[in-house]
C-alpha cells in the first residue's frame, strides 16, 4: 500500500489502497527474460532446439565440407590451401547458422511481443485486439480476466485497456442498463445488477472508453473504443448490488473493549460453525458468497462438509434453533501461508442462497482507490473471547479500531517487519480495544461515502489487546480481484 503518493503539499495523507498487486502478491503473469528457464514456454523449444542441431550437424560432418564441388575445386588446389578452405567454410556455416537462429528466435518473440500478448506464462500468445472482447482464446482465460473494474468509493466503471495497458473510465454516452448488466456478469455477479448512474468525474480523466453506438448488436467489449471527448461530461458509476447499508446506525457499542451489538448494525456478519460450535467469523458479499479468513479453513476444515453459517442471528444460544446455511464450495486462497498469515483470505459458496431482510444483508467489497485516511476509523465485530484466553462470547460484540499506517505497523516496536503489503493493521497501539480468537475470518469495515465497506478480515495478532500488538487483518481491496474472479468461475 502506498502512503502519501501524488499528494499536492499540505494536504492530509491517505491510503491509496491500490487493488489487484501481481508483483507483489502473485508469481509474475508474464515472466520476464529470465523466469523462462523457471517455465519454458512451449513455444520456444520446438522451433530453437530443433534448428540448433542443424548447425551442428553441418559442421560435425565433415564428409560435406570436404568433398567439395566444382566451384571449389578451381580455388582450392594445394594441401594448405584446402585446409583454409575447409575452415574458412566452416566459419561461414557457422555464423550463417548464427545469423538464422537469431533471426528466427528474434521472429518467434515478435509473435507476442508486436502482435499480440502472451497468456499468463502459458506461452500461447492472443493478438493485443482480441484481450477482454468477451471471447475466451487464451487455455485458461487470462484474456478476459481484468477487463473492468470499479474504482473509488464512487463505482466509477473503469474498462482494461490492453493497448495502452491501462484503465479508462467509461462515458456516459450512449450508455444502458443492458451494458451495466453485462459488466456485473463479467464481475462474477451472475444476473444481480443494483444500479448504473452518470456522475460527473471526479477523477480528473481526459481520456474515456466511449461506446460506439452503430457498433450494432454486438458485445459491450467490441463497442468500446478510446475518446479524449465525452460530450455528457459524465461517466459511469456502476453497482451491481445493493451493499454496505446497515439498518441501525452502528452506535459505538465491548471483542475486546467493545460493546453489544443490536440485530441490523452489522447485518453483513455470519458465524461459521463446525459441529455446532463457532469456530470463525465471516461477512456477506452476496447471497451465495461469505468472505473468510484462509486459516479458518485449513485442512481438514477446507472440505465444506463441515461448514454451517448463520446469519441475521446476534446470540450463538439462539443459533442452535435457528436456520443454518450449508456451505457448497470452500476456495482458500492459492497464495495464502500458513506461517506467516500472508494472503489469509478464502471464500465460502452457501447452498442455498440468503434471503436480504433487515437483518441479513452484503456489505460491499472495496475498490481499489478508496482513498483512505491513515487513521481511518474502522469498526470489528465478532463473537470472539472478550479478553486474551478467554472463551467465545454468547452475544456479537462490536468495537471501532482505527487503521494504522503499515509503516507504523511495521516498526521494530509493533510488528518488525511482519506486515505484507496484503495485511493491514487497525487497533491502539496502548491496547484495549482488539479483535481476539474466535474473531477471525470476521470483518473490519468502514464507513465511507455513505457506504460500508469491507476493508479487512480478521487474521492475526500477538494475544489479544495487548500494547504494541494491534489486530492484523487481510487488506481485502488487494484481493477484489481475485473475489470477482473466483465468484465468475466458481457462479
Ligand atoms: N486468529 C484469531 C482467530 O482465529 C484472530 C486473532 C486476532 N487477534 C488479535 N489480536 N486481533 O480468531
Amino acid at each position: 500500500m502506498d502512503l502519501n503518493s501524488g499528494l499536492p503539499p499540505g494536504v492530509a495523507p491517505y491510503y491509496e489502497n491500490r487493488g489487484y498487486q501481481p508483483e507483489s502478491l502473485y508469481p509474475p503473469r508474464r515472466p520476464a527474460a529470465g523466469a523462462y528457464s523457471v517455465y519454458p514456454a512451449p513455444y520456444y523449444p520446438p522451433s530453437v532446439p530443433q534448428y540448433t542441431p542443424r548447425v551442428l550437424t553441418h559442421t560435425s560432418t565433415p564428409g560435406v565440407l570436404t568433398r567439395p564441388k566444382s566451384p571449389s575445386r578451381t580455388l582450392c588446389t594445394s594441401k594448405t590451401k584446402k585446409a583454409l578452405c575447409v575452415t574458412f567454410a566452416l566459419v561461414i556455416v557457422l555464423a550463417g547458422g548464427v545469423v538464422a537462429a537469431l533471426l528466427l528466435w528474434k521472429f518467434t518473440e515478435n509473435k507476442c511481443n508486436v502482435s499480440g500478448m502472451e497468456c499468463g506464462s502459458s506461452g500461447t500468445c492472443v493478438s493485443a485486439s482480441l484481450w477482454c472482447d468477451g471471447i475466451l482464446h487464451c487455455p485458461r482465460g487470462e484474456d478476459e480476466n481484468q477487463c473492468v473494474r470499479l474504482y473509488g468509493p464512487n463505482f466509477i466503471l473503469q474498462v482494461y485497456s490492453p493497448q495502452r495497458k491501462s484503465w479508462y473510465p467509461v462515458c456516459r454516452d450512449g450508455w444502458s442498463e443492458s451494458y451495466g448488466k453485462a459488466a456485473c456478469q463479467d464481475m462474477g455477479y451472475g444476473n444481480s445488477f443494483y444500479s448504473s448512474q452518470g456522475i460527473v468525474d471526479d477523477s480528473g480523466a481526459t481520456s474515456f472508453m466511449k461506446l460506439n453506438v452503430s457498433a450494432g448488436n454486438t458485445d459491450l467489449y467490441k463497442k468500446l473504443y478510446h475518446s479524449d471527448a465525452c460530450s455528457s461530461k459524465t461517466v459511469v458509476s456502476l453497482r451491481c448490488i445493493e451493499c454496505g447499508i446497515n439498518t441501525k446506525m452502528g452506535r459505538q457499542s465491548r471483542i475486546v473493549g467493545g460493546m453489544n451489538a443490536a440485530l441490523g448494525d452489522w447485518p453483513w456478519q455470519v458465524s461459521l460453525h463446525v459441529q455446532g460450535v463457532h469456530v470463525c467469523g465471516g461477512s456477506i458479499i452476496t447471497p451465495e458468497w461469505i468472505v473468510t479468513a484462509a486459516h479458518c479453513v485449513e485442512e481438514p476444515l477446507n472440505n465444506p462438509r463441515y461448514w454451517t453459517a448463520f446469519a441475521g442471528i446476534l446470540r450463538q444460544s439462539v443459533m442452535f434453533f435457528g436456520k443454518g446455511y450449508r456451505v457448497e464450495k470452500v476456495i482458500s486462497h492459492p497464495h495464502y501461508d500458513s506461517k506467516s498469515k500472508n494472503n489469509d483470505i478464502a471464500l465460502m459458496k452457501l447452498q442455498t442462497p440468503l434471503t436480504f431482510n433487515d437483518k441479513v444483508k452484503p456489505v460491499c467489497l472495496p475498490n481499489p482507490g478508496m482513498r483512505l485516511e491513515p487513521k481511518q476509523p474502522c469498526w470489528i465485530s465478532g463473537w470472539g473471547a472478550t479478553y486474551e484466553k478467554g472463551k467465545t462470547s454468547d452475544v456479537l460484540n462490536a468495537a471501532m479500531v482505527p487503521l494504522i499506517e503499515p509503516a507504523q505497523c511495521n516498526s521494530r516496536f509493533v510488528y518488525n517487519h511482519l506486515i505484507t503489503p496484503a495485511m493491514i493493521c487497525a487497533g491502539y497501539l496502548g491496547g484495549s480495544v482488539d479483535s481476539c480468537q474466535g474473531d477471525s475470518g470476521g470483518p473490519l469495515v468502514t464507513l465511507k461515502s455513505s457506504v460500508w465497506w469491507l476493508i479487512g478480515d480478521t487474521s492475526w495478532g500477538s494475544g489479544c489487546a495487548k500494547a504494541n500488538r494491534p489486530g492484523v487483518y487481510g487488506n481485502v481491496t488487494v484481493f477484489t480481484d481475485w473475489i470477482h474472479r473466483q465468484m465468475k468461475a466458481n457462479s
